[in-house]
């Protein structure tokens, strides 16, 4: 593209109050960040159970990096693969009670080598309206395409698996159907009951993004299938990530021996690309050991979503319907929602304003995220400063 034409464009979406500009902030720790020499009370970040800074896994990082380095210098089927991979492959597989589980450098890879590695050629994806942006792009590269159900509405999956058979495909190979345990933008969740069951029906395979569900749903934090009361195995493929209720950062594929034994032939993202760092790996280690023990850490979550909703009534500020740790505020206008994050700012509030194309036109939001560190009085000054600004 010439210079001409990216200036264009980056005036457009200036006017349209949509420039994306990275901002450096000087640290985030726990419930509050520090920009400019200030602090904030932070309520845009994903560590939902405060385990980022938590004294044994940063101990476990620098422990992970004296005993076996910083970098694991190669893919996973050259050199990547160590100890400390393995050693957390097993806990995952321990957790969630799966057989095999893969390692991914993040989430995106993660999710791009599962959608990518099964659904078949002449498979049709039936994805989700809002799905996450690392499933629409594998999505669109699909050879056998893909189509999308209203957002978590069981009845239009139907529709969609009903066409599917009508048009007299096998059975088997019909359809491969994808969505997100907890969606990102909005918080909301699916009935995996009914989807599980639908899928189950039509003899559909499930992949499911857990990125937002895992550690924080469900017993020991196993995410949103053990929460609805099914087991990991109820999807062909699960996938959550390490940078968020985990408090670390890559990604990874929970699923049967077969599924992963396939995917280590074809996974492109698993194959050309360096292995996850093998500090990291024993930070993760025991950041879901943690996980697992530590229910106060879902309890505190719990009781600041139930303050949050409260509050949300008694100041008359209607959230999105969500039980999860993401309860956004729908202000719709970009201009505006920008001008109330920035309100908040100025008050020490670090709520960042979420716009199209992330989210659809006119439905900008603050999403407030929580975590398990935030105090009562957070959340009610939180409150306060958009009862005034609004
Ligand atoms: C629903 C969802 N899936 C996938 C990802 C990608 O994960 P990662 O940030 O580890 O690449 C994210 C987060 O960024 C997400 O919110």
């Amino acid at each position: 593209m010439r210079a001409e034409q990216m200036q264009a464009l980056l005036v457009q979406r200036q006017q349209a109050g949509l420039l994306r500009q990275l901002k450096v902030l000087d640290s985030v720790k726990g419930s509050s960040l520090r920009f400019q020499g200030k602090s904030f009370l932070n309520f845009s970040g994903n560590d939902y159970l405060g385990l980022s800074g938590d004294p044994a896994v940063v101990a476990a990082l620098q422990q992970g990096a004296s005993d076996y380095g910083v970098g694991s210098t190669g893919s996973p089927l050259i050199s990547g693969q160590q100890l400390p991979h393995q050693q957390l492959c097993d806990e995952i597989c321990d957790w969630l009670n799966v057989e095999a589980v893969m390692l991914f450098s993040s989430g995106f890879a993660a999710n791009q080598a599962m959608l990518l590695g099964l659904c078949g050629e002449d498979e049709l994806l039936l994805l989700d309206k809002l799905s996450h942006a690392s499933m629409i792009d594998a999505a669109l590269q699909l050879p056998g395409g893909y189509k999308r159900f209203l957002h978590n509405d069981v009845g239009s999956l139907q529709k969609l698996l009903n066409a599917q058979q009508q048009a007299g495909l096998s059975l088997e190979k019909s359809a491969v159907v994808a969505t997100e345990g907890v969606f990102s933008m909005d918080g909301d969740s699916p009935d995996l009951s009914g989807l599980t069951s639908l899928c189950q029906h039509y003899q559909a395979p499930l992949l499911l993004d857990d990125a937002h569900g895992i550690g924080v749903h469900g017993a020991e934090g196993a995410g949103s299938l053990v929460n609805a009361g099914l087991s990991s195995s109820a999807a062909q493929c699960l996938m959550a990530n390490f940078g968020k209720a985990l408090g670390g950062q890559g990604g990874f594929l929970a699923c049967s021996q077969l599924v992963a034994d396939y995917l280590t032939q074809s996974a492109r993202h698993f194959i050309y690309s360096t292995a996850l760092s093998p500090a990291i790996a024993v930070a993760m280690t025991q950041s879901i050991r943690l996980c697992r023990k530590n229910q106060w850490r879902r309890e505190r979550l719990n009781e600041n979503i139930h303050y949050c909703q409260q509050l949300a009534k008694q100041y008359d500020l209607p959230l999105l319907p969500s039980d999860s740790a993401i309860q956004p505020l729908l202000i719709g206008d970009s201009n505006k929602a920008m001008a109330v994050s920035q309100g908040l700012a100025g008050q020490g509030i670090w709520l960042s304003a979420i716009r199209p194309p992330t989210v659809p036109q006119q439905q900008a939001r603050l999403r407030i995220t929580l975590t398990a560190l935030h105090q009562k009085a957070d959340l009610a000054l939180l409150f306060q400063s958009l009862k005034a600004l609004l």
